[in-house]
C-alpha cells in the first residue's frame, strides 16, 4: 500500500497532521504562532529537512510539523524530494497529511508536485508483509496539497506524475526485497502479465522449451543447475504514432548462488535474491507509460532465472551457444548475469531499434571502483549514454561512465569458443563485463547500467529505505519518455 494523494484549495475538515514549510530566510508563516527568534530558541531554524512537531492550535485537531526546507532560492526538485521525505517520515503516525508544500521552490508547480509526491511516498514505504510488527509500516494513507486556483491543474499533473513513477518504484522494491521462495522466475513471469494487464501492455512469457527452441543458449545455460525453470517476458508498448523505439533489457537472476563457483555464505550472500533489480526496475519503468502518455515505443525483455549448483550445473568449459550464434567458454558460472542478457540483446538487436538499454546488478567490481551511491554506465554511442546522464540528473539516480577500453577485450579471448566469459585477472571487471555484452548489440546504439552498488542501502536515509532501493526505475521512466533518436556515434 502507498499513499493517496489529493489536490485542494483549503485544508481538509479532518486531516491528522498539517506540514507547514519554513524556510531559513523569509517571514515565517502565521498559522506557526511563534516568531523567528522564538522558534529559533527551541532548535528550529528551517534547515533542509529539519522538522518540528507542534500541538494542534485554534479550531483545528490536527499537529502542526513544520518542515525546514533550507534558503527558499534554493528549494529545486532534489531538494523538495528530501524534503517531502523529511516531512513525511516525521507525519507516519498519522493518518493523514495536508501541506502547502509543492507550493514553494522556483520550479515550476507540475515538478515541484512530482517531487513531493515521489519523496513523501518513497520515504514511508517499506516491505512488510513478513513483519508482525504492526508499527512497521508508516499509518499515512492520504496525502493533501493544498494549492492555489492557479496552480492546481499543474500540480494534478504533477501528481499524476507522481504517484505513477513512485507506486512503481515501491513495486520494484518489493519485489527485490522478497525473499527468492517468494518470487521465483514463474511467480514474477505471471506477475508481469498480471500487471501489463493492468497498465496497457502486450506480455508475451517464454518457458524452457521455448528458449531453447529459440537458440537462448545464455538462459539454457545458466538455468540448468536450478530446479526452478526460467522464464523471459517480453513487454510491449505501442502508442499511436511513429516515435522512436528503444528497447529495455533487465538482468532477473532470482537468487545468485554463483552456480559451482559458489559465492561464500556471507552477508553479500543473503542479498543475492536482489539480483533481478534490474528486471524489476525494467517492469517498473513499462507499468508507467501509459499512464504518462509516454510516445517512444518500448519494448522489454526481463531474463528471469536462478544461477544454481547441481549435478546438473552448468560446468567450469562448458560452451555456450548464445541466440546470436556467437560461442561462450564458461570459466565462472558466478558471470551469469552477462549470460542471460547476451540473450537478451540479441533479440533487441534484431528488432533494430534506435537504443538499447540494459540493466543489471552486474558486477562487484563496480562498487570497487565507484561505490555504492553511483551507478556505473557504460555503451557503445556516446550521444545515448549523454541521455541517459541527463536523466541520472534530474531523477537525482546518479551515474559514472567507465570507458570501454578495446584492448580489455583480449583478456576474453578463449582457446576453443568465441569468447570466455571472463578474463583471467586484468582488473576492471566492470568494463570487460560490458565489452562483453557489446558483443551481442551489433551496431545498435546501447548502453549498459551496472546497479550491483545501488541496489540496495543498508539505512533509512533521505526518500530511500533500508533494503531494495529499485535504483534506474525513475532514471529510465524519464529517459524513454523523453527519449530522442541518439546520432550515429
Ligand atoms: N550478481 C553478481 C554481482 C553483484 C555483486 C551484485 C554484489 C550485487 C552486489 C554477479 O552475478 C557476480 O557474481 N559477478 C561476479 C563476476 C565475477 C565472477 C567475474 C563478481 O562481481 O564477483
Ligand atoms: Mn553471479
Ligand atoms: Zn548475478
Amino acid at each position: 500500500m502507498t499513499i493517496a494523494v489529493q489536490v485542494s484549495r483549503s485544508v481538509p475538515a479532518k486531516t491528522g497532521a498539517i506540514g507547514i514549510p519554513v524556510a531559513l530566510d523569509g517571514p515565517i508563516p502565521a498559522s506557526v504562532g511563534m516568531s523567528r527568534a522564538a522558534l529559533k530558541s527551541i532548535g528550529f531554524e528551517g534547515k533542509r529537512e529539519q522538522t518540528l512537531v507542534l500541538a494542534a492550535a485554534g479550531r483545528s485537531s490536527a499537529v502542526r510539523i513544520l518542515i525546514g526546507v533550507g534558503k527558499l532560492s534554493t528549494v529545486d526538485e532534489s531538494s523538495m524530494r528530501l524534503i517531502a521525505a523529511a516531512l513525511a517520515r516525521a507525519a507516519k503516525k498519522h493518518d493523514s497529511l495536508c501541506t502547502t508544500l509543492a507550493g514553494i521552490g522556483r520550479m515550476d508547480r507540475k515538478t515541484a508536485a512530482q517531487a513531493v509526491v515521489e519523496g513523501a511516498t518513497l520515504a514511508t514505504h517499506r516491505y512488510g508483509d513478513l513483519k508482525n510488527d504492526k508499527d512497521f509500516s508508516a499509518k499515512l494513507k492520504l496525502l493533501t496539497l493544498v494549492t492555489t486556483d492557479a496552480a492546481s491543474s499543474a500540480t494534478k499533473a504533477g501528481v499524476v506524475r507522481g504517484k505513477v513513477i513512485a507506486d512503481a518504484v515501491c513495486q520494484a522494491r518489493d519485489f527485490a526485497n522478497m525473499p527468492p521462495a517468494y518470487l521465483t522466475a514463474r511467480m514474477f513471469a505471471d506477475k508481469a502479465v498480471d500487471i501489463a494487464k493492468a497498465t496497457g501492455l502486450t506480455a508475451t512469457v517464454y518457458n524452457r522449451d521455448q528458449l531453447k527452441a529459440m537458440g537462448c543458449g545464455g538462459m539454457i545455460g545458466v538455468n540448468k543447475g536450478s530446479v526452478e525453470p526460467p522464464r523471459m517476458v517480453k513487454l510491449e508498448y505501442t502508442p499511436a504514432g511513429s516515435g522512436a523505439k528503444i528497447v529495455l533489457v533487465g538482468k532477473g537472476v532470482m537468487y545468485d548462488s554463483g552456480g559451482i563457483s559458489l559465492k561464500p555464505s556471507n552477508e553479500s550472500h543473503a542479498i543475492m535474491k536482489m539480483d533481478m533489480s534490474g528486471a524489476a526496475a525494467v517492469l517498473a519503468t513499462m507499468s508507467t507509460l501509459k499512464t504518462l502518455k509516454c510516445k517512444t515505443k518500448v519494448t522489454a525483455y526481463l531474463m528471469c532465472t536462478d544461477n544454481m549448483p547441481s549435478g546438473g550445473a552448468l560446468k567450469l568449459g562448458d560452451v555456450l551457444t548464445m541466440r546470436n550464434g556467437k560461442t561462450v567458454e564458461i570459466h565462472n558460472t558466478d558471470a551469469e548475469g552477462r549470460l542471460i542478457l547476451a540473450d537478451g540483446l540479441s533479440l533487441a538487436a534484431e528488432s533494430k531499434p534506435d537504443a538499447i538499454v540494459d540493466i543489471a546488478t552486474l558486477t562487484g567490481a563496480i562498487i570497487v571502483a565507484i561505490g555504492e551511491k553511483v551507478a556505473g554506465v557504460m555503451g557503445n554511442n556516446q550521444s545515448l549514454i549523454e541521455q541517459i546522464k541527463g536523466s541520472a540528473m534530474r531523477t537525482d539516480e546518479p551515474v559514472w561512465q567507465l570507458p570501454l577500453i578495446d584492448e580489455y577485450k583480449k583478456g576474453l579471448d578463449s582457446v576453443v569458443a568465441d569468447m570466455r566469459n571472463i578474463t583471467s585477472g586484468g582488473g576492471a571487471g566492470s568494463i570487460t563485463a560490458a565489452l562483453f555484452l557489446r558483443e551481442f548489440v551489433a551496431d545498435v546504439p546501447w548502453a549498459h547500467l551496472d546497479i550491483a552498488g545501488t541496489m540496495d542501502v543498508r539505512g533509512d536515509e533521505g526518500w530511500h529505505n533500508r533494503g531494495a532501493t529499485a535504483f534506474g526505475t525513475r532514471l529510465l521512466v524519464d529517459l524513454v519518455t523523453n527519449f530522442r533518436k541518439p546520432s550515429r556515434k
